[in-house]
């Protein structure tokens, strides 16, 4: 009874774990990383800011830990994640004198970083996020450092610098709100522009941080068919379904019959999470994963953002400080409804 053997034959299931986890401290915890994923996912520990945290330091202790920890536990090990704006330290981007750097200056960076945070763990990372969140809700690319500097090409020189490292690994293009429609048609054109010069893309993530009333599943639906038509591998990189409304949802002009104080109080369940919302949380993970299943052909694997309710970012996003049950496995580890009612699809 375990989430890796149930969904088998429809795709990987994974855990982002965090740098306590993969030193295996947490019994428990381990216990169960080891007894129910078959993928996972480094939280924050490849990020520029922790592997490369100064122009000539690079600190792979955590990253090493982690692939050792998928290595050892034969798990298909993903890293997270190359070219960001976000947790990249600003001397990235600058000179020694801290003056913006040209763009040849900043490629040959991009490259010497992918170079050296691919190379080291090739063969053993099998898939890597090369690109994360380069668009607007639009669908355009989003200003950043990266696009500011290079162009919009910065995008598919990562790829090529990726694939140059380790040519066996798959790479992806790695993004949140993949499913509005006109996010997941920017993503699509970015992905034939990519494949039109032959360059590489295996895979497209749709980060998955969602709430009891977002998304509309019948637009996630649209975005797998969208995806499946360009040929690649689709899979959801970071599933968390919140059971609190997102602050400001009544201000966006969500439901505004929905209890306005329960938006802003940090602790609403002091009791733990009640009988009704945990039925709520297992009746939209059922049909999350309704959806999901009926794209196995192109969905290659769902990564939870996660292992448990007390681990999870959720507790600090959208709203800091606030308790949240997004997870599957409560604070003790024990599974919740919403995992008894996955095992029964
Ligand atoms: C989050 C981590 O979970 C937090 O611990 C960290 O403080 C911020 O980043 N999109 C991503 C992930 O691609 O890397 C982010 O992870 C969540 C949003």
């Amino acid at each position: 009874n375990n989430l890796k053997t149930h969904f088998n034959k429809q795709f990987l299931v994974g855990s982002a774990i965090n740098a306590q986890q993969a030193k295996q401290t947490q019994t428990d915890t381990d216990a169960l990383i080891i007894a129910q994923f078959n993928s996972i996912t480094p939280e924050n520990e490849m990020k520029w800011e922790r592997i490369h945290p100064k122009p000539e330091v690079y600190d792979f202790t955590l990253g090493d830990e982690y692939v050792d920890y998928g290595q050892a536990n034969n798990m298909f090990t993903i890293g997270h994640t190359l070219v960001w704006h976000s947790q990249t330290p600003d001397w990235v981007f600058e000179d020694a004198q801290g003056k913006p750097l040209s763009r040849e200056a900043l490629l040959a960076r991009m490259k010497e970083h992918i170079h050296t945070v691919v190379g080291r763990y090739k063969g053993k990372i099998k898939g890597w996020d090369i690109v994360n969140e380069a668009l607007n809700e639009d669908g355009s690319l989003r200003d950043s450092k990266w696009r500011e500097i290079i162009g919009d090409d910065y995008i598919e020189k990562a790829f090529t610098y990726a694939h140059a490292a380790d040519p066996k690994a798959e790479l992806y293009y790695n993004d949140y709100n993949m499913y509005k429609p006109e996010k997941s048609a920017g993503a699509a054109r970015l992905i034939k522009s990519l494949q039109s010069k032959g360059i590489p893309v295996h895979g497209v993530g749709l980060q998955g941080h969602y709430s009891l009333t977002h998304p509309d599943l019948r637009e996630l639906d649209e975005a797998l068919n969208l995806f499946a038509s360009l040929g690649i591998k689709s899979m959801i990189t970071e599933l968390d379904v919140s059971v609190l409304p997102f602050p400001n949802e009544a201000e966006q002009g969500a439901d505004i019959n929905q209890d306005l104080a329960l938006q802003k109080t940090l602790n609403p369940y002091p009791d733990g999470l009640p009988e009704d919302k945990q039925v709520a949380l297992s009746k939209r993970y059922k049909d999350i994963f309704t959806v999901l299943i009926s794209h196995q052909a192109s969905l290659s694997r769902v990564t939870f953002w996660g292992v448990n309710d007390a681990n999870s970012w959720r507790n600090n996003w959208p709203m800091q400080g606030r308790t949240d049950y997004p997870l599957l496995f409560d604070r003790e580890n024990k599974p919740k409804l919403a995992y008894q009612v996955l095992m029964d699809l």
